[in-house]
């Protein structure tokens, strides 16, 4: 059992992905805590309807990037999460911050990174002419959308994709990758090895599940 705190800023339908796959008892995990930086956002609002630990942290009620995250890491300190699942969460993270979960801090990016990192991923793709985008789960570390990935899921870009058509289905690997990617994690049978996050290998190095050397 994995403990899990969730930063978002607004939908939360990855969120909700991860809540469905512990409920339905398809992840060994629990919610510990939710945060947000916007108030208004539709995922605290869910999260308190499902009666979960919720917290608003409005960024705008702080005058520093770290004054806001001190909040933040109060609340991440109280709740001890074994990971903390960026799901939305639209504001970087200082380096001090990520220093103080060192590969315990994910994220969700909707694109294949190192390809088309930043804010309108999906966008991005399309105008650039990509034949093949999807979705990437990364740990996070001190540069943006750059930290050792854990999982990728590929979509292909259609003739008539618009930024929001290629964003639907992208949206529906998310959910998916993100909830692979904890229930691997709960399983606790990884390890990294520098920028690589290796899978199904026991401890004493020996072959696991999924054969890698
Ligand atoms: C997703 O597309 C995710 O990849 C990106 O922000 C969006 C969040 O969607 N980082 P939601 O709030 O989980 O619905």
């Amino acid at each position: 059992m994995i403990r899990l705190a969730i930063l978002l800023s607004g939908r939360g339908s990855n969120f909700q992905a991860i809540h469905d796959a512990i409920a339905a008892g398809r992840l060994d995990a629990t919610i510990v805590c939710v945060i947000s930086n916007v108030p208004e956002a539709p995922g605290l609002a869910r999260a308190r309807e499902l009666g979960l630990s919720s917290h608003s942290i409005d960024q705008r009620a702080y005058s520093t990037r770290p004054a806001h995250e001190e909040e933040v890491l109060r609340v991440l300190a109280e709740a001890q999460p074994d990971f903390i699942c960026l799901a939305g969460y639209m504001r970087l993270l200082t380096p001090a911050f990520v220093a103080a979960y060192p590969s315990r801090i994910l994220n969700i990016h909707p694109s294949l990174l190192p390809a088309f990192p930043g804010v309108n991923a999906q966008a991005q793709a399309v105008e650039y002419g990509a034949k093949v985008s999807g979705c990437t789960v990364h740990f996070v570390d001190q540069n943006l959308d750059a930290g050792p990935i854990l999982v990728q899921r590929t979509v292909e870009v259609r003739d008539d994709d618009t930024a929001e058509s290629l964003a639907a289905r992208i949206l529906e690997q998310e959910h998916i990758a993100y909830v692979d990617v904890l229930r691997k994690l709960s399983r606790g049978d990884y390890r990294i090895e520098g920028r690589r996050v290796l899978f199904g290998l026991t401890v004493n190095g020996a072959r696991g599940e999924n054969g890698l050397p």
